[in-house]
């Protein structure tokens, strides 16, 4: 917080920026008129009568009156321009030389296939689409396909289980799952079918067909009457098709994503204002110059970043990018330098975790490629510690390219405080300004915004395009969880500081809510996990802070009586449970058995106490104990019991 570096633009950067200082005054003076010359950038059908209807908060209705389809402006137009054979999409597959082109003119005659086939079985405009994919093309053209036709895509994560699968295809309702037989991981092929049988015969007799694209080549189960192979379907359909224009508020997708309580919540996201928010916010963050840059975000699609600044936000924009399907270890641990090198790529998008990962692989594994082409460099998911910072614009950005520290969420749908690489001098670890047109702010308890130098909580008081319009099927659960707090404004979850300068500082989250790897996991929901487990009496979870990951899951567990000591094994059977139960992400870093648990007199579990245990520290205050000998019981019986 005392950070005295400054970071200017690049003087070159900052005289040819998309974005200049002038842009924050604009949206200042006329927020609305700000979002519809944005708007400008987009091929609609029917032009909008109003640019927000917030009649009735928190529900908002963007470009009310507005038709458009999404499919046509991330593709369609940009053929019509005579821009059919740029590369939209330099695949790279795990296995080396395992590479595809694909050019927008190609990319529009997939997506149209897709969505003829998508027909042929039954999907409609407003029917729900289930995706679980490896990173393959084929993932970007089924979501393609599926905007098209108005049919809302709900993309599972390939790390989540066949139960987490099951709860996003009841709850949304899809009759249709697309997958593949597996994809390459850490040089090997990784199973994805067999997670989708078991979670449709979870789904009661809801899903109608599994397409599955053949990309491994493994050995599945395939149901004649239910399964059909990717290649078969598409082969059969016309490369034509006539996209439908939507209402700008027709549902775009749904992406679940864990909440406080154990169940994640369907975040809604629709048409005309997603796609707004994001190509607006991916040109002018990144400041992409679509005729010569080459644009690389490593998220996956299974979450919101591979949503809004992989398919939505770039492709809108006509860029060219890289996908790439693998770990960035495999074959090698320069891989990822090695495709930057290969493809020139100029604008490069990751995560802190990956930063910090790198920086303790060490600076020779990159020193040994050419990474002079970047000229932008994004951070997402958490918040950057000035270290990893310094290092990724030095060592990767060759002291030259401007890092932008990007705060959002899956709910925000676009990118809502960041540094812009040709106007802020950048802080190492700041986020900095709400982007034009966004309004947040950090208020106290009661809602106060407070002074410059002060922390509290992180809200957002105006509405914005990409916005969620509310929780899947949940109007309640929509305004309770996001809207309740303060009358009127959105709050993230998230705490945050404002320093002398009023530039933000978002230091995370303040609810049960963890952030591992940049993934969202719920402490809560783990926590049901372990219990549904047979030995299990009770259980807390909590985010220990984490070098290299941010935070840990860590887990306390008091097991059954009929248990007794849970056996040897108890650690790695708890541990694989929730594997099991959530996906491999959520996998405790450690498991402890402990007899006791500390819990205030009304019953309320004492995470902070748990946290001081899990990153061995001294145990804080315990006054409020109802027992205050319980931690002294905890540590001692910490002799043995955890792992890694
Ligand atoms: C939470 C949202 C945004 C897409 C990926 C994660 C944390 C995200 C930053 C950042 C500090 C950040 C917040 C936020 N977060 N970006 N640049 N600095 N914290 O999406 O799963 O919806 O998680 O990630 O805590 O609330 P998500």
């Amino acid at each position: 917080m005392h950070e005295e570096r400054r970071f200017p633009p690049p003087e070159a950067l900052a005289a040819a920026a998309n974005v200049t200082e002038e842009a924050y005054a604009r949206a200042e003076a006329d927020r609305e008129g700000f979002w519809a010359e944005q708007a400008e950038r987009l091929d609609w059908g029917q032009k909008w009568d109003r640019v927000l209807d917030w009649d009735n908060p928190p529900f908002a209705k963007w470009f009310t009156g507005g038709t458009i389809n999404a499919a046509v402006n991330c593709v369609d137009r940009h053929v019509t321009a005579g821009r059919g054979e740029k590369v939209a999409i330099h695949w790279v597959g795990e296995p080396e030389d395992d590479t595809r082109d694909i050019t927008y003119a190609q990319l529009q005659d997939e997506v149209n296939r897709a969505a003829n086939a998508l027909t042929e079985l039954g999907v409609a405009k407003g029917d729900r689409v289930a995706i679980y994919l490896p990173m393959i093309p084929e993932a970007v053209v089924t979501m393609l396909a599926c905007a098209r036709l108005g049919a809302p895509h709900t993309v599972v994560f390939g790390g989540f289980s066949a139960d987490a699968l099951a709860s996003r295809i009841v709850d949304c309702g899809a009759r249709v799952v697309v997958t593949a037989d597996g994809g390459y991981r850490r040089g090997a092929p990784s199973a994805l079918k067999p997670a989708v049988d078991e979670a449709v015969a979870k789904a009661d007799g809801l899903v109608e067909h599994v397409v599955v694209v053949q990309r491994t080549g493994q050995e599945v189960a395939f149901d004649e009457t239910r399964d059909l192979w990717w290649h078969e379907l598409m082969g059969r359909q016309s490369p034509q098709h006539d996209a439908e224009l939507h209402d700008a508020e027709h549902p775009l997708y749904v992406m679940y994503t864990s909440g406080t309580t154990g169940k994640p919540k369907g975040i809604l996201h629709t048409t005309g204002g997603y796609l707004v928010g994001t190509a607006y916010s991916h040109w002018a963050v990144f400041d992409l110059k679509a005729d010569t840059d080459v644009y690389w975000c490593t998220a996956d699609i299974g979450w919101v970043t591979g949503h809004s600044y992989l398919v939505y936000g770039p492709l809108a924009n006509g860029a060219t990018q890289v996908l790439y399907e693998g770990t960035p270890d495999s074959p090698h641990k320069g891989r990822w330098w090695e495709i930057i090198e290969k493809y020139g790529v100029t604008i490069f998008y990751t995560a802190p975790t990956a930063i910090r990962t790198f920086m303790k692989w060490g600076n020779d594994i990159p020193a040994k490629f050419d990474l002079s082409s970047i000229r932008v460099l994004g951070s997402v998911g958490e918040p950057i510690n000035p270290e990893a910072y310094v290092w990724y614009r030095s060592t990767i950005g060759g002291d030259r390219a401007p890092v932008v520290d990007t705060w959002w969420q899956t709910e925000t749908g676009q990118i809502m405080i960041t540094p812009m690489p040709g106007v802020t001098h950048a802080k190492p670890g700041s986020a900095m300004r709400p982007l034009p047109g966004i309004v947040a702010d950090v208020v106290n308890d009661e809602g106060e915004s407070v002074p410059d130098g002060s922390g509290g909580y992180l809200i957002i008081r105006e509405p914005w395009p990409a916005m969620l319009r509310t929780v899947w099927g949940d109007d309640e659960r929509y305004k309770d969880t996001y809207w309740s707090r303060w009358p009127g404004v959105y709050f993230a979850g998230d705490g945050a500081k404002k320093d002398e300068d009023g530039d933000i500082w978002v230091l995370g989250r303040v609810d049960d809510v963890m952030n591992v790897s940049g993934h969202r996991l719920s402490t809560t929901e783990i926590e049901s996990a372990l219990v549904s487990h047979p030995k299990v009496a009770e259980a807390a979870v909590v985010g220990a802070t984490d070098e290299t990951t941010g935070q840990a899951v860590c887990a306390f567990v008091i097991l059954r009586e009929s248990a007794g000591d849970g056996g040897d094994e108890i650690v790695a059977e708890l541990r694989n449970h929730v594997a099991k139960e959530i996906g491999a992400i959520a996998k405790p870093r450690q498991v402890m058995i402990v007899p006791e648990l500390p819990k205030t007199r009304s019953g309320k579990i004492m995470r902070r106490l748990l946290r001081d245990v899990a990153e061995n520290r001294e145990i804080g205050d315990v006054t409020t104990l109802a027992d205050s000998s319980v931690m002294s019981l905890i540590q001692t019986g910490l002799s043995s019991g955890s792992e890694d």
